[in-house]
């Protein structure tokens, strides 16, 4: 029996890196969608900020406006696709869209981020699909697999690298000796930053990848300004040097886990730069790959793995939800995103973690002891200790043992006004040894 075809035309809002391969993609595998589920899918129009801009998407030069509203409220659109990034108008656009009863598909991250609780609300109202598998992790299926196949599963945590710009800039830095500066313009050029690259070297981009999946993982409302940031700007060649001496890479993690704080569960959401162990397998995780560990109670550990950013792998993952979407048209129905619940979000200070830190101190003796003491003092106990000689100083650096943050910052704050102290060096927190 042959399969009934449907035609499905899309607007497409943004044709840069990510929509640019999306068009590719879509000419390349047409045949091949058309033979697998029946769709004809044909692009009805595209909105850029430049029409005048010279483009290699294979598409009708005539199909391109630059009225992104035009593209939304079209008679001939049946499926937007938002791939221009940023919160106005996409908003907008987006909400139009849905309240139009046309299914979305975005990439955008930062819009879900903070104001996914509408949309999805809008979504369901109108009983359409938002779909948004591209803004986590680029290529790598991991929205999906959260959504539905872990829909039941009691998850304890999530962790991962989830930004391939820093992800690529932190392994030139530590493979090839390259500058930031000159890592951040390569990612640049692959594609892989975002348009305002401080997003992706500040952590933001990652903070409000975190903050996606905390919501799905945990069924909360979370939203970026929940998540405690802290990029990779500050991280020295000699840094990850150190870290390399005692047996660890640099990573910039993005972390969702359980724990207690005061009695009650609450969530702790971070992306930081972390210490991970060589021996670990995110450490092997290079270049623009992303990879998320998530630990459930019943399913135990699972890794994803795959291309986290780039325009190729990145319309793989549009793609999918655009074919899921029109599928669902063809079926009448829509994937609900569910309820969220309040949930406690904890504050840093109540974290306990391992710290890497280094001090720079004068070289004379009963230095040590007076380091250690003030360590002591707020209960923070020391695994490993290496020191060197510098010119007219000594430099310390420590691995300690999971100790509360509050008592970590205040033994930082006291080391820092003993005159002994120099200077206080990079803080970094490490995964995976206890
Ligand atoms: P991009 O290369 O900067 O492309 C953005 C596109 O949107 C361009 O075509 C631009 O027009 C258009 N645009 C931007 N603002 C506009 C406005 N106000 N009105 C009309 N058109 C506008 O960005 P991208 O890398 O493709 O990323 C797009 C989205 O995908 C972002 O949300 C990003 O976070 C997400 N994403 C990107 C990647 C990746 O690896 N690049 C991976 C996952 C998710 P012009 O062409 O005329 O400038
Ligand atoms: N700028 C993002 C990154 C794109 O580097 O991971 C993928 O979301």
């Amino acid at each position: 029996m042959s399969m009934e075809q449907v035609n499905v035309n899309i607007g497409l809002l943004g044709c840069g890196t990510v929509g640019t391969s999306l068009l590719e993609l879509i000419h390349e595998q047409r045949e091949v969608i058309s033979q697998r589920t029946g769709l004809v899918i044909d692009v009805a129009m595209v909105s850029v900020r430049d029409v005048s801009k010279s483009r290699t998407a294979p598409i009708d030069p005539t199909l391109f406006t630059d009225d992104p509203k035009q593209v939304v409220e079209s008679a001939d659109v049946d499926v937007v696709v938002e791939v221009m990034g940023g919160i106005d108008p996409s908003r907008e656009l987006i909400s139009k869209a849905l309240e139009l009863g046309k299914p979305v598909v975005t990439a955008n991250k930062e819009l879900l981020a903070a104001h996914g609780e509408e949309l999805y609300a809008l979504a369901d109202q109108s009983g359409v699909d938002l779909l948004f598998e591209a803004a986590v992790a680029g290529g790598i299926p991991i929205i999906r697999p959260l959504r539905e196949s872990l829909a039941g599963e009691p998850i304890i945590r999530v962790m991962g690298i989830v930004n391939g710009t820093t992800n690529f800039i932190l392994t030139k830095m530590t493979k090839e000796g390259m500058s930031f500066a000159d890592a951040l313009e390569e990612a640049q050029k692959l594609g892989y930053a975002e348009s305002d690259p401080t997003a992706d070297v500040g952590g933001h981009d990652a903070a409000a990848k975190a903050a996606i999946i905390a919501s799905l993982a945990f069924g909360g409302r979370v939203n970026s300004d929940d998540v405690y940031v802290e990029g990779i700007t500050e991280i020295t060649p000699e840094d990850i040097e150190f870290a390399h001496r005692l047996g660890h890479c640099i990573k910039l993690l993005a972390i969702v886990e359980k724990q207690e704080s005061n009695g009650a569960e609450s969530l702790c959401v971070r992306v930081h730069p972390s210490m991970v162990p060589l021996t670990h397998p995110l450490a092997n995780v290079q270049e623009s790959f992303n990879a998320i560990f998530v630990e459930g109670d019943s399913v135990g550990e699972l890794m994803f793995y795959g291309r986290g950013a780039g325009g190729p792998p990145t319309a793989s993952a549009v793609l999918g939800d655009l074919i899921d979407a029109s599928c669902n048209i063809k079926r009448s129905s829509a994937a609900s995103i569910g309820d969220f619940t309040s949930i406690n979000i904890s504050p840093i200070a109540d974290l306990e973690t391992q710290y890497f830190f280094e001090v720079e101190v004068e070289d004379q003796p009963g230095v040590l002891a007076q380091v250690a003491a003030v360590l002591g003092e707020q209960n923070v106990s020391i695994q490993s200790m290496e020191q060197e000689g510098l010119e007219s100083e000594a430099r310390l650096i420590f691995i300690t043992h999971k100790a509360l943050e509050s008592s970590f910052q205040a033994a930082i704050g006291a080391l820092d006004k003993l005159k002994i102290v120099r200077n206080i060096g990079t803080v970094l927190r490490v995964i995976g040894i206890d």
